[in-house]
């Protein structure tokens, strides 16, 4: 099939976009992509496409942007309930950490998740799923972290698996058994990284290997913040699912810096995710690695919170940076890339063309995808998106609503 009448193709071709390169959309006038068994054959000029592949069917573009569908490269896709009077206690004027100490925050979403079953979980993600879809977003990471115990963390890594084979987006599992102290070892923390460590991450690898054989292994993430996991307790968790061949994330300084950023460029994390209170030194650290810096504006958006990352530094610095929503019940319910691009424009500073390619190839970059998705070339697979619009900076400049078009996936119109 050939997609034609385009009026910008915003390519993103070339490979994650590093520091100041960032912004590169690749951006073509007058061409066409030719799409066959779900991946991209060739992108060309328009005359020269349709002259040469005369029998091949077309889909008309319609004079708008076409561009690679956005990548989620952080969500809390899967949980139970809901915490809307968290949000309305928070406007009262209580802090996200009060609310964590008083049993609620995470906890309360975990004693509702604990009480789900795979089925529940499935059919409240479902929701989400497409609300993520229909906002432009193919492929999303997404996490594990509501249980903190097993079997229900493995009970959230099965219902993120059956969802990736049953729904349109591909999803790809991370274990977030390190999400919080669960309250069965509130006075013994250290307990529950060992227990993490010499149990629970091993059951995973050996129930990945059995579920989804074949499969790599999903990353391992941990929480690394006063309110849930030291720097001495993230780097064991860390080292560990390390030796057991796991690739790693890590959640570092949403409210507090611990040093996380640092310890994920030491340890060859493929993404470091938050980065609010990011010291110059770790920023420094993450700009010379291979790390990816996924900034999260939902999460201060959600939180009332006049901190974001220092995107500018970040990149000065010469670092990969990305975008994802933290789609999540405590901070962050927020389906659209689109609304996160919005943010990062405004609070990160980013330009539309910045935040686009922080959003698909640096975002792929993030989840270890970038060599697949997230651009538009030869040899990718065919994950597009068409705007409604004719100009790519009406995303970041528009908001609250839904650009999104058309979406392909894998060559198959979406809708
Ligand atoms: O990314 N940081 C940890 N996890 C989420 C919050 C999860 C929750 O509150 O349920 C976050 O902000
Ligand atoms: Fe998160």
């Amino acid at each position: 099939m050939i997609i034609h009448n385009i009026s910008q193709l915003l390519t993103l071709a070339g490979g994650p976009q590093r520091g100041a390169d960032l912004g590169n959309l690749g951006l073509l006038s007058h061409a066409a992509v030719l799409i066959r068994g779900g991946i991209i054959e060739t992108i060309g000029p328009e005359n020269i496409l349709l002259q040469t592949y005369p029998n091949e069917p077309r889909f008309d573009a319609g004079g708008r942007v076409v561009m690679p569908a956005f990548v989620d490269p952080h969500t809390h896709l899967v949980w139970a309930g809901d915490r809307a009077a968290e949000f309305e206690l928070r406007l009262q004027g209580k802090t996200y950490q009060e609310i964590a100490a008083a049993g609620g925050g995470i906890r309360s979403t975990v004693r509702a998740t604990r009480a789900a079953s795979v089925e529940e979980l499935k059919a409240q993600a479902r929701p989400r799923i497409q609300a993520m879809l229909r906002h432009g977003t193919a492929t999303a990471e997404a996490k594990t972290g509501y249980a903190l115990q097993h079997p229900g963390e493995l009970h959230q890594l099965q219902a993120l698996l059956e969802l990736d084979a049953e729904e349109e987006m591909d999803i790809f599992p991370t274990y977030l058994g390190a999400h919080d102290i669960p309250p069965e070892f509130e006075d013994n923390p250290d307990g529950y990284v060992d227990l993490l460590c010499t149990q629970m991450l091993p059951e995973v690898r050996e129930w990945w290997q059995s579920h989804a054989p074949g499969r790599p292994l999903p990353f391992v993430d941990v929480f690394c913040e006063t309110i849930a996991f030291n720097l001495a307790q993230s780097r064991r968790i860390l080292e560990t699912a390390r030796a057991l061949g796991f690739p790693l994330k890590i959640h570092a300084d949403e409210f507090d810096n611990l040093g996380g950023a640092a310890l994920a460029a030491e340890l060859g994390v493929v993404s470091a995710d938050h980065l609010v209170k990011t010291s110059p030194q770790d920023i420094a650290a993450l700009a010379a690695s291979e790390t990816v810096a996924v900034s999260l504006p939902c999460t201060p958006f959600g939180l009332a919170d006049p901190h974001y990352t220092p995107a500018a530094q970040i990149l000065q610095a010469g670092g990969l940076l990305a975008l994802a929503t933290d789609l999540n019940p405590g901070t962050a319910w927020c389906e659209s890339m689109q609304f996160v691009i919005a943010l990062a424009c405004r609070y990160l500073r980013l330009t539309p063309a910045q935040a686009i390619a922080a959003a698909t190839i640096n975002a792929a970059a993030a989840i270890g995808q970038a060599g697949r998705i997230g651009s538009l070339e030869a040899g990718k697979q065919a994950d597009l998106l068409i705007l409604a619009v004719s100009d790519y900076r009406h995303l970041g400049y528009r908001f609250g609503g839904n650009l999104a078009a058309h979406l392909f996936k894998r060559g198959e119109l979406i809708y």
